[in-house]
């Protein structure tokens, strides 16, 4: 089996990688010159755990190999796979399919023989009937099936999440399709993976119903966080609570500053738009956009109400990528945060064991720091954004006499109340009471 992976973003270079660890020969696709010849030279494009070593061992091996010729990787391959982006397109919040459809007609004018070609990219439904359209006015005689496939994988678990997945998704009527799709995950069978075998639309929208429940799981928590903390509740205990019952589940119940990254904020978007676009409004997920959109100023205001005010003080941020373990910023919520404070009048410091190199980029005037601590050094308050590993144990002693006064403002709740107020902190999280020194 040879695959064509057209687009080295997170999930072309994650899915061509591990496609070659399946045994099947890959070559990776891109028309950024010098990402190739990074990739070439064995330096990965992003931050993502155990890709390095994945990718070079394939390189070794001679399977996985990396090119700017499109027409050469095409004209050899059984199944060719689109995964360039597909981001928000400005102005309406409709997913931007100009990659995609880029992609198809180059496909179309390189396509030789039998040709699988499957859209792993995030794509709204009956974008698959709009490639095969392109396909079918470039090249008529071309001899293709267009298939759905979409990837569920996380960042930073990336590796693991493709290797080991709860199902695999695979949409399209054709047989001969299938089994070339079969054998390209003949691996999974042999660990007994569930394959979803249904149209290309249905599995379209699977990708888009999966991303949206899970956004509006998170949302639910947060929402019941917010109650919780006038109340007089728990929400970790209200997680676990209602967690348990199987119907219900225990992850993505974990409340905090909102989701961020390249995919839930602009995947509930465009779903709201198809919707909107067949007169069937989704009138759940609008309100999960609103809601998720408005939360991050709450954060701001929240670190603003226990700092009596920020004008003037100065706020070390701990954690600055939407989650841990990737270096990615796009639509973190500390972009709004950090523009927040210091719209009140805050001086930021902040560190990012990954995610320094691209927020330099995304946000002006903060004082970046090399550790944890020297951010915390001189500063009024400190609040955790992002649960990085590195920011679940520290030195409480040595924090509380480097900041000015002991306030922490945990958004990612890794700290036990108690504890923090024995340690002598004022100590505000999401979804439980706030704690003062004992
Ligand atoms: C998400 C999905 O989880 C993947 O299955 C999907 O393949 C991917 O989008 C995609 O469409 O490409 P990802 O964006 O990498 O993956 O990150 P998640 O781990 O889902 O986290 C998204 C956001 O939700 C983060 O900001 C995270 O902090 C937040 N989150 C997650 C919570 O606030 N609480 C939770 O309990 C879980």
């Amino acid at each position: 089996m040879r695959v064509a992976m057209i687009g080295t973003g997170y999930v072309g270079l994650v899915s061509g990688a591990c496609f070659s660890e399946f045994g099947v020969d890959v070559v990776c696709v891109d028309k950024d010159v010098s990402k190739i010849a990074n990739l070439e030279a064995g330096k990965m494009p992003i931050y993502e755990p155990g890709l390095e070593d994945l990718v070079a061992k394939n390189v070794e091996a001679g399977r996985l190999s990396f090119t700017t010729n499109l027409p050469d990787a095409v004209k050899n391959a059984d199944a060719v796979f689109i995964a360039v982006g597909t981001p928000s397109r400005r102005g309406d919040g409709h997913a931007d399919l100009s990659y995609v459809f880029v992609a198809a007609k180059e496909i179309a004018e390189a396509v030789d023989g039998y040709t699988v070609v499957v859209t792993k990219s995030t794509v709204p439904v009956g974008t698959g009937r709009e490639v095969e359209e392109i396909i079918a006015k470039a090249q008529p005689d071309a001899e293709v099936d267009v298939v759905s496939n979409p990837e569920f994988l996380r960042e930073g678990s990336a590796i693991e999440d493709f290797m080991r997945p709860d199902r695999v998704v695979i949409g399209t009527k054709s047989e001969r399709a299938q089994n070339v799709m079969r054998s390209l995950y003949r691996p999974l069978y042999l660990t007994e993976t569930p394959i979803v075998f249904t149209s290309r639309q249905t599995s379209e929208l699977i990708k888009y119903a999966a991303n949206t429940f899970l956004a509006t799981k998170i949302t639910f928590i947060n929402e019941i966080a917010d109650l919780c903390e006038v109340v007089g509740a728990d929400v970790q205990d209200v997680a676990r609570g209602i967690g348990l019952d199987g119907r219900i589940g225990r992850k993505f119940l974990h409340a905090g500053p909102g989701y961020g990254g390249s995919c839930f904020p602009k995947d509930t978007l465009a779903l709201v738009k198809t919707g909107a676009d067949v007169e069937r409004p989704l009138r759940i997920v609008e309100t999960v956009v609103d809601i998720n959109t408005k939360r991050k100023s709450r954060m701001a205001d929240k670190i603003i109400e226990t700092c009596g005010g920020v004008d003037g003080k100065t706020i070390a941020i701990l954690g600055v990528t939407f989650k841990p373990n990737t270096d990615d910023m796009r639509d973190s919520p500390s972009l709004d945060i950090v523009a927040s404070l210091q719209g009140a009048g805050a001086t930021i410091r902040a560190y990012d064991p990954e995610g320094m190199e691209e927020a330099e980029t995304m946000m002006a005037n903060v004082i970046w720091c090399a550790d944890a601590y020297e951010t915390m050094g001189g500063a009024d308050a400190v609040s955790i954004i992002t649960e990085w590993n590195q920011f679940r144990a520290l030195d409480l002693e040595r924090a509380r006499s480097l900041l000015k006064a002991p306030v922490m403002i945990d958004l990612r709740n890794i700290y036990d109340p108690e504890e923090m107020a024995s340690a002598g902190f004022t100590y505000v999280s999401v979804g439980r009471a706030r704690v003062d020194a004992s």
